[in-house]
């Protein structure tokens, strides 16, 4: 069925765990998110990027309407989440697709431009009774952008600025820069687990933590036990699914449906979020 993410993470968090929110770019990774918690016995988080609306020629509602009715006919409790929201224009346009969250990413703004803005995003959702998400410090890797050095002074999420952050802001969770890095195709991050209790001790919402593909099983196990309710995997999926897509070509030049070859890429892909999930949702 289809559920709120503030649902979703609120029971994650009373339980002390985590849920897996993973990036929805086309219907088969959908299905295959489906397919995954239903495997997995865990519920999930489905999210569409504003870079995969752009994807789609600009236009949210096919996508969202797919993403929809796929978790509404899954047995497994599935939310639909807005990701890396930058456009107030997309943003308002979240509420009549059944989004029931959205993450708001002022982050590349200063720290008194990214306050202000996402106060107003914030007040906007809730008016709706949406969810809302928002970054502090930079988790680097993000499209169109210059790798960072995530040691870097400024870049990782200052405990005392995130508690002021959430008061003046409202927001319903907290994206924090503590090691991870977006779109990483080899498990290599180191988290600071030490901030990560330091933040948790700091805010009173739910941490979310972004760029999930990069980070080993272990850190990621470790992260939750130190604190992060929300745990955010893309690229992991885009790996499996192009590997697998890239066998079958490469076996046979002359396929040509695509059932033959998107279809075990959407089975490599249900595969990664089961792995993902019994990892995140472990007790
Ligand atoms: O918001 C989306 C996530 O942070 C995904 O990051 O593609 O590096 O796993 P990833
Ligand atoms: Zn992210």
């Amino acid at each position: 069925p289809l559920v709120s993410t503030g649902e979703l993470v609120g029971q994650a968090r009373s339980a002390g765990r985590a849920v897996a929110a993973f990036n929805v770019i086309s219907l088969e990774h959908a299905e295959a998110i489906a397919a995954g918690a239903e495997a997995a016995g865990a519920p999930a988080i489905l999210q569409v990027s504003e870079n995969a609306v752009r994807f789609h020629g600009g236009r949210l509602a096919p996508i969202a309407a797919a993403a929809a009715a796929v978790a509404r006919a899954s047995s497994a409790p599935l939310a639909l989440h807005l990701d890396h929201v930058v456009s107030v224009e997309l943003l308002h346009a979240a509420h009549p697709e059944g989004f029931s969250s959205v993450m708001f990413d002022a982050s590349k703004l200063s720290y008194e431009e990214n306050v202000a803005a996402t106060a107003d995003a914030v007040r906007w959702g809730h008016e709706r009774g949406i969810w809302v998400e928002a970054e502090l410090g930079k988790v680097g890797g993000k499209e169109g952008e210059a790798p960072l050095d995530a040691h870097a002074p400024g870049v990782r999420t200052d405990p005392v600025e995130a508690a002021a952050y959430v008061a003046d802001t409202g927001v319903d969770a907290l994206a924090v820069a503590v090691g991870s890095s977006h779109a990483m195709t080899e498990r290599t991050a180191a988290l600071d687990h030490e901030l990560i209790g330091r933040l948790r001790d700091a805010v009173p919402v739910p941490l979310v933590l972004h760029g999930s593909s990069g980070v080993p099983d272990e850190e990621i196990r470790a992260a939750v036990t130190a604190g992060m309710v929300k745990i955010n995997v893309g690229t992991a999926l885009n790996t499996a699914f192009t590997g697998a897509v890239r066998e079958v070509l490469t076996g046979q030049p002359a396929l040509v449906d695509p059932r033959k070859y998107v279809g075990p890429g959407r089975d490599a892909m249900a595969e990664t979020v089961a792995r993902f999930l019994a990892v995140v949702h472990a007790d």
